[in-house]
């Protein structure tokens, strides 16, 4: 395990499959793990599992913010590694382009980019004045090609995460701050993935596992040990990268 120990860390989304996975590495590390989220039962899970929870909409960019200097506070001290988890599709479905509404639209943009945004910017600036920091941002398969989900705003809020990564780890690494993604594959983690995983039928799945080199899915733990990898000292001179974690496609 990469050493994270005593760190103080902040994981939106912390609530979903990816964000517990990603808790109980930094846990099993020793680190301090903080996290929100906007799903109640998700965050009752975090919190049994020893993080510090709270429940925050992340469509409110100050609320965000506010959440980040709460943390701060609370801990007496910057933060060292935000995990910038939340996102998702919203509940949404593919729509043909001419039928998605504004709201649909901006809903996805604001989880999936505004929030990554905004927790990154109150983050960051504890991180300069401490002169070190990680930042790992969750992007998506739907960053660097079309979504499977075929939901326009998701692919377009997952390429623009990776342009926010790679300007932020240039504008940040002469202040030892490192900024990378992961990009994770399918991972059967919620009602959503699950229903578009038999939309596919047995003839579609097999063509998907056909087309990825090792042959089977991804898990939760696969994402969080790239995600630990990427906020440890093992990735100390690695920054703007963008890691498939998808089994090879
Ligand atoms: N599961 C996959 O196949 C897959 C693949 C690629 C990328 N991802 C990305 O991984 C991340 C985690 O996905 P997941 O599959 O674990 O489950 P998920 O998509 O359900 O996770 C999203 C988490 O963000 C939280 N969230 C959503 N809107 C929020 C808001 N407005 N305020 C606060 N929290 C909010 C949800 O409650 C949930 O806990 C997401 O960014 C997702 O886009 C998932």
């Amino acid at each position: 395990m990469p050493k994270v120990d005593r760190r103080l860390v902040a994981i939106s989304g912390i609530g979903s499959a990816f964000g517990l996975a990603i808790a109980r590495r930094f846990l099993s590390a020793g680190a301090n793990v903080h996290g929100c989220d906007c799903d109640p039962a998700g965050l009752a899970e975090a919190a049994a599992l020893g993080c510090h929870v709270a429940e925050v909409d992340l469509v409110d960019r100050p609320a965000a913010r506010a959440w980040i200097a709460r943390v701060e506070h609370d801990a007496g001290r910057a933060i060292d590694v935000l995990v910038n988890n939340a996102g998702g599709v919203a509940g949404q479905s593919h729509q043909r382009f001419d039928r998605v509404s504004d709201a649909d639209w901006d809903t996805v943009i604001a989880v999936n980019l505004g929030a990554a945004m905004a927790l990154s910017q109150a983050a960051l600036g504890g991180m300069t004045r401490a002169g070190r920091g990680a930042i790992v941002n969750i992007a998506s398969g739907a960053a660097l090609r079309a979504s499977m989900t075929g939901i326009q705003a998701y692919a377009t809020a997952k390429h623009a995460l990776l342009g926010l990564t790679r300007q932020l780890a240039h504008e940040f690494g002469p202040h030892g701050i490192r900024v990378n993604a992961v990009a994770p594959g399918l991972v059967i983690t919620n009602a959503a993935t699950q229903q578009q995983w038999q939309g596919y039928g047995d003839a579609g799945q097999d063509a998907i596992l056909g087309g990825i080199a090792l042959r089977r899915l991804g898990t939760p733990d696969d994402i969080a040990r790239a995600v630990s990898f990427l906020a440890s000292d093992d990735a100390d001179f690695i920054t703007g990268e963008i890691l498939s974690v998808d089994g090879g496609r």
